[in-house]
């Protein structure tokens, strides 16, 4: 979200000067600039979380590649967004989400709008170098057997999917019920390759959570985990308005084809 300080901080991105209200994050900062750093689960709707790692920038005089997201500007700050070092980070993390991935994009809801296929062209993933032992989105290992990390697709709510195997564990979803709806329905349970989105306690579905369908999740979903069933059935629509009234405010979607 942007910050509302009247103090300006200024900085140099890729050798670009820019001013921003302090308290900016270095990744707005950065697209001020006119420069887009890749990101999965920094969104302007929610607080930055810093969990996908794909924003990571070199900042001089810092040590490590800090997330863009949740740091920070500082007067003077030197950032440099595109270096061979960053470029090869966001690359690895890009193949580690993709090797747990279907690779079904063709004839997913989401092709075209799919913001996980877009991070992969943006870091210029051609090639995933790992071979998934277990994932996330096959029912049988190769050897037949059934794959204890496999979750099936939650169709109980009247509006939308959850399908957990498209799931990159982002939270923004989580964070969307929290800070936008306020209705708390959504966690993440677990703990490595064993975290995922869960409504409520575990076994809850979405209808017999504290989910009040108000749609923040599916709005926040980066990739087609969260789908509204309309888009599932009738595809993309080619415009779409967004309405936010005073009762709410979450911001109602309406497509027009
Ligand atoms: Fe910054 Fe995900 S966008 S860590």
């Amino acid at each position: 979200p942007a910050s509302k300080s009247t103090n300006m901080v200024s900085l140099i991105v890729d050798g670009f000067e820019v001013s921003v209200p302090e308290g900016t994050s270095v990744m707005r900062a950065s697209m001020e600039a006119g420069i887009k750093i890749p990101k999965l689960c920094a969104t302007d709707s929610v607080e930055a979380f810093g969990s996908c790692r794909l924003c990571l920038v070199e900042i001089e005089g810092r040590r490590g590649t800090p997330a863009s997201c949740t740091t920070p500007v500082s007067e003077g700050m030197v950032v440099k967004t595109q270096t061979e070092k960053v470029q090869k980070l966001r690359k690895g993390v890009m193949e580690l989400y993709i090797s747990d991935h279907p690779l079904d994009c063709l004839t997913c809801a989401a092709n075209g709008d799919c913001e996980l296929q877009d991070a992969a062209g943006a870091v210029g993933l051609r090639d995933v170098r790992y071979e998934a032992k277990e994932t996330h989105f096959e029912a049988r290992n190769t050897s037949g057997e059934e794959n204890p990390q496999w979750l099936p697709k939650d169709d109980s709510n009247p509006y939308f999917t959850y399908d957990p195997s498209k799931c990159i564990v982002c939270s923004r979803c989580v964070r969307a019920c929290e800070e936008v709806q306020g209705t708390f329905a959504l966690t993440i349970e677990g703990r490595g390759f064993d975290s995922r989105v869960s409504a409520g306690m575990a076994g809850d579905d979405f209808l017999g959570s504290d989910c009040v369908s108000c749609g923040a999740c599916v709005q926040a979903c980066p990739t087609a985990t969260l789908q509204e069933k309309s888009v599932i059935e009738l595809g993309t629509p080619d415009k779409s308005v967004v309405t936010t009234c005073a009762y709410c405010g979450v911001g109602c979607s309406f497509k027009a084809e």
